[in-house]
């Protein structure tokens, strides 16, 4: 059975970003492939976090993982940093990967823009971490937005290296899906760019209905168009890229039609927008209100996914192991 592997930071809140990216038909991803969830709470440390913080930045992702539809009892469900295997694989791997090539990482580049203060090798060997992450389970897909379909490439470039150098096929080539259709790339509300944690502009799960609201209607806009058919500007893409997501083909044919006979009001269509959001983020909330309370039960499911990650780590390490040539005495 093909595994896949999927991975979220422990920054924040999960968004419609992460949601539609990455965790869209959990449902049916549980049931067609063995499927490891993690918590990349190490990769979150290349900004320092304050230990409170940092856990209880593990605990909501958990919870809200959960409430999204992941079924313990289907999915192994686990922590990057209690999984020491994956530490020892990217030490590993930061010996075939090079400088140039971790320099030139769009991520990289766009990470250290403005922060010139904190350039530490963590940022730079960001990619090299995540290939840990995906080749210790031998993953074969990994359910990715657009902005991670570089780092999946490098994945498959360190993959290929670790193999030809030490004339192995321990590792399969991990492929970035979103389940049959094209990686999606969630815009933000605020006039361009991808919707992100670090961008400040998510629409996060947990939001109640008041605040999406405010959030849609602040969306930027323009003054509308004045000739039919006209191209539309990147603002009211992004308005229209996320109802491709929430609302119904019924909805977004009826807005785009008064778009182009320019009788569209943008009031009309962000109310519209926020209800649909609300739609699919309502029961996730209620769930994640209940979820996050039971410690037991978080305590239990993490513990059963920390076994079962553990062992397929462990046994993938035996293999890299022999392959590098560590013997014992
Ligand atoms: P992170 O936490 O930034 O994002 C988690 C997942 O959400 C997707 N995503 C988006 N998809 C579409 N539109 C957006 N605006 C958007 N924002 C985020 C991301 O593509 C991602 O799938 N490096 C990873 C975490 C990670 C990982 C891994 C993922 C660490 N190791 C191994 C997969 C496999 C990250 O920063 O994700």
């Amino acid at each position: 059975m093909e595994i896949v592997l999927s991975g979220i930071r422990s920054t924040g809140h999960l968004h419609l970003g992460n949601y539609y990216g990455a965790l869209r038909n959990f449902t049916r991803m549980q049931d067609e492939y063995r499927c490891y969830f993690f918590i990349a709470d190490l990769h979150s440390l290349t900004t320092h976090p304050k230990p409170d913080d940092f856990h209880s930045g593990v605990k909501a992702i958990l919870s809200e993982y959960l409430a999204a539809g992941l079924d313990p009892e289907k999915v192994s469900l686990f922590v990057q940093s209690s999984v020491p295997e994956v530490s020892e694989l990217y030490v590993l791997l930061n010996m075939l990967a090079y400088k140039g090539e971790l320099e030139r990482t769009a991520s990289f580049k766009e990470k250290i823009r403005g922060r010139e203060e904190n350039v530490n090798a963590g940022l730079l060997t960001y990619p090299v971490l995540m290939a840990a992450d995906i080749l210790v389970h031998r993953a074969h897909k990994v359910p990715v937005g657009k902005d991670q379909e570089q780092h999946l490439e490098m994945s498959r470039v360190f993959a290929r290296r670790f193999n030809s150098l030490y004339d192995t096929n321990i590792f399969p080539e991990p492929q970035a899906f979103n389940f049959g259709t094209d990686l999606v790339k969630i815009p933000g509300l605020d006039g361009s760019g991808k919707m992100g944690k670090s961008e400040g502009n998510g629409i996060f799960l947990i939001d109640d209905e008041k605040t999406i609201h405010k959030k849609v209607m602040r969306a930027v806009t323009d003054s509308g168009p004045t000739q039919p058919n006209s191209i539309m500007p990147e603002s009211i893409q992004n308005i229209f890229a996320i109802m491709k997501v929430v609302s119904t083909p019924d909805t977004i044919a009826y807005f785009t039609d008064k778009y182009n006979d320019c009788s569209i009001r943008y009031g009309d269509l962000k109310k519209q927008l926020a209800e649909d959001i609300c739609k699919q983020t309502n029961p996730i909330r209620e769930r994640i209100e209940t979820i996050s309370q039971d410690d037991g039960y978080l305590r239990y499911v993490i513990e059963k996914g920390t076994t079962e990650a553990r062992n397929s780590a462990h046994s993938t390490m035996l293999e890299v192991r022999k392959a590098v040539g560590f013997k014992s005495f």
